[in-house]
């Protein structure tokens, strides 16, 4: 139910994650009144000895310019508990707040969220302490779910591992599994568009489409994660998860209705005809200066950028290349899908010199799909040019705020809709599909080329997009509109 008392637990309160996303997240629907004083309790629980003071003048600072009446309202919601992850005692004095908080309540519902901002490692006996001392009460209706996020494990049985021991201490349907992505405005609407416009549904397939390009580009390196990073790599930190959801969605079939588990059943229908990868089909690169974080090792083989073709076995798609390419420290930072349409048979205009239609969401910066287009030249000369239809967010959506991910899929996690989070058996067939590749890299049997940071990435990349088929449109820049 929507209704009752909700405490809200932020596990690792005090790390990076709770600070930037978690918190400022909770802020903004807070906000705007999703969640409101009276019904919510949020409590922050971490290691360090820390009091509710210290605990909310941390989160401050990471809302600046929030209005201070709003903001210390919101404040004083937050209340701190401090524990360890691994023995009762911190979990039975948490499970001590809440119910008192619960009881203090008019409301019959407790609703318990637990969101667990830690790493992985400390997941199964982190679950373990909230499934033994902090469940909802059985004497009350209400629920406990428990929000995850990757990285969910290295590789196919490491993450099975995982998600066995989670499965046994919570159902699925308690189990939320975070991929930002998936809360992104234009990586939602992409099944809108898909499924609710004639247009596109006739165009949709190997007949007319040539090539689809995902791509993810950051303008900066590892900076202060190396450590992290180069456990993990571009391929599990952005192409495994992010990239492969958005590639879900591209692809799939039609679900039956909206349901959460219809849609889902889509995905991993979709990722379950993906071929093996083939490794001449893969291009990794490393940027120079990436070793020389102190917290990476010298011979590191680690991919900071990665060009991996996915080929879908089924009617839709066989014979067209799904390039996936994740890139940080390159020259620009942008996420988009780009769909690129065959050429015109018989052409009498010479379209070929112009380039080909193409169909590109801009996920992020300056949302907008536009659509590449030949028309005529205006003036007196029958000449083409290549032009688009444009639709920029910023400039058709100018009142409308776009929501953050986070907020988007907390707020889904108390309504309880499982449809922007990843199912066990999607995981599953996610990892099926990069763990050849991941191992072959782990051993040293695929090499990063170097490039330059602040580059496009390796050259070997755009050679592959070639080969595989995608044309480069020479001389046209799509510049995102701005209000005059
Ligand atoms: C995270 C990755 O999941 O996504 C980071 O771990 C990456 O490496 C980030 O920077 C990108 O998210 P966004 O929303 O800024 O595109």
């Amino acid at each position: 139910s929507e209704q009752g008392c909700l405490s809200i637990v932020v596990l690792g309160a005090s790390g990076d994650l709770a600070k930037k996303k978690t918190f400022p997240a909770l802020y903004h629907l807070f906000d705007q009144g999703f969640i409101q004083s009276g019904e919510v309790h949020i409590f922050g629980y971490a290691r360090s000895n820390l009091s509710d003071d210290g605990l909310r003048e941390r989160i401050r600072g990471y809302l600046k310019g929030a209005p201070e009446e709003d903001l210390s309202e919101f404040l004083q919601l937050i209340k701190y508990v401090s524990g360890s992850y691994d023995n009762g005692e911190g979990f039975e004095k948490l499970n001590k707040a809440i119910s008192e908080y619960e009881a203090s309540s008019k409301s019959e519902s407790y609703r318990r969220l637990f969101y667990l901002a830690l790493p992985p490692s400390v997941y199964p006996s982190v679950c373990k302490m909230i499934r033994t001392y902090c469940m909802n009460p059985s004497s009350h209706p209400g629920w406990t779910r428990v929000i995850v996020e990757k990285p969910f494990g290295k590789d196919l049985d490491s993450a099975e591992e995982l998600s066995a021991q989670l499965g046994e201490l919570f159902e699925e349907h308690q189990l939320y599994r975070i991929d930002h992505y998936l809360g992104k405005e234009l990586v939602q609407n992409l099944l809108v568009l898909r499924f609710a416009n004639r247009l596109f549904m006739p165009l949709w397939n190997r007949d007319n489409i040539d090539n689809i390009q995902i791509v993810f580009r950051e303008d900066f390196g590892t900076e202060g994660r190396g450590g992290y990073f180069d456990q993990y790599g571009i391929i599990r930190d952005i192409i495994q998860n992010h990239l492969l959801q958005v590639f879900c969605l591209v692809a799939m079939e039609k679900p039956v209705s909206l349901k959460p588990e219809h849609i889902r059943d889509e995905k991993v229908k979709v990722l379950q005809s993906v071929n093996p990868i083939n490794p001449e089909e893969v291009v990794l690169g490393q940027y120079d200066g990436y070793k020389d974080d102190p917290t990476v090792p010298d011979d590191s083989n680690t991919p900071t950028f990665a060009s991996v073709v996915l080929r879908v076995h089924n009617e839709r798609w066989e014979g067209v290349p799904f390039i996936l390419k994740a890139g940080k420290a390159l020259n620009s930072r942008k996420a988009e899908v780009r769909v690129q349409f065959k050429d015109v048979p018989g052409d009498i205009f010479k379209c070929k010199k112009q380039g080909r239609n193409e169909f590109v969401i801009r996920l992020q910066p300056s949302e907008a799909m536009y659509v590449k287009l030949t028309v005529k030249k205006p003036g007196l000369e029958m000449a083409t040019e290549q032009s688009e239809l444009d639709l920029s967010y910023g400039m058709r959506y100018q009142n409308v705020k776009i929501p953050e991910a986070y907020e988007r899929l907390i707020l889904d996690t108390i309504r309880g809709d499982q449809q922007h989070f990843v199912r066990r058996d999607e995981l599953k067939a996610a990892w099926q599909i990069f763990t050849p590749l991941l191992h072959d890299i782990d051993d040293g049997k695929l090499m990063a080329v170097p490039y330059q940071p602040g580059s496009r990435g390796p050259k070997e990349a755009d050679e592959l997009s070639a080969k595989v088929g995608y044309v480069q449109t020479h001389g046209y820049i799509w510049i995102p509109p701005t209000l005059a």
